[in-house]
């Protein structure tokens, strides 16, 4: 049976004790739950978390990480630091990073490259504003954003990479793309690369939605032929509101 990828993204939410109270119900909560299942507290709480879901079906998972190795880059944090804590996936790419952090996709795919070199499973967020939706742009920005955070990236390599479509106006807001919107638009991402990877590479991609996905929103969305998972910020928080996502079905 497919499974599905749930994660949440905690965003700048939680000390390192919520942290840890958090990722303590869920992982009891979520112990036999089949979906594939990612949290992602702020890295302040990373180590901590990482002793809690070690050995479980949880995986940790940062929201962000540096564009190098190492070096003189004040206030970042490195995929090596990262990976030394048991991190296993990261997010790039929020539309927040992108927005409020002046994120590029040059800057987005040199991270992509860098994590999947040690062996960190990126997750790179697309999206398209509320302003680019209406002037018919989704399509030209999702497209970019897909085709610039993927540059370089091997084929044998795609299998580690997940594609979240969060449209930047579902994100935070309480609306949500309708499940045939999102739909819509998975189905775009797919085809986009299936012209970089061929056929069998882009059936298997993961896309996630992400944008005001809730308990009772996400059955619907997940029933949909391109929705392969979500991308939880909000609801991600607490686990009475998590753990019926994560257990959709
Ligand atoms: P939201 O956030 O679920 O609160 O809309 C989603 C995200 O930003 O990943």
């Amino acid at each position: 049976m497919r499974s599905y990828y749930i994660a949440g993204n905690w965003k700048m939410h939680k000390t390192v004790a919520e942290s840890v109270a958090l990722a303590t119900e869920l992982k009891d909560k979520l112990a036999s739950c089949g979906e594939k299942v990612l949290i992602a507290p702020a890295f302040t709480a990373l180590s901590a978390v990482a002793v809690v879901v070690k050995g479980t079906n949880i995986m940790l998972g940062a929201q962000n990480m540096g564009p190098e190795e190492q070096g003189a880059h004040t206030g970042e944090v490195s995929v090596l630091m990262l990976k030394d804590l048991g991190v296993r996936a990261v997010i790039l790419g929020h539309s927040e990073r992108r927005h409020s952090y002046f994120e590029t996709d040059e800057l987005v795919n040199r991270k992509l490259l860098l994590a999947l070199k040690h062996g960190i499973e990126p997750i790179l967020c697309v999206g398209e504003t509320l302003e680019e939706r209406e002037g018919n742009r989704l399509e030209e920005v999702v497209g970019t954003q897909v085709r610039k955070g993927l540059t370089g990236v091997a084929a044998v390599e795609l299998a580690k990479v997940t594609i979240a479509y969060e449209p930047v106006w579902a994100i935070g807001t309480g609306k949500t793309a309708t499940p045939e919107d999102a739909d819509a638009v998975h189905a775009f991402i797919r085809k986009e690369v299936k012209a970089l990877y061929g056929e069998a590479a882009a059936k298997s991609l993961c896309i996630q939605y992400g944008g005001s996905v809730k308990a009772d929103n996400a059955a619907q969305l997940m029933a949909k032929p391109n929705i392969d998972g979500a991308l939880v910020g909000g609801a991600s928080l607490k686990a009475e509101t998590f753990v019926p996502i994560a257990r959709f079905r």
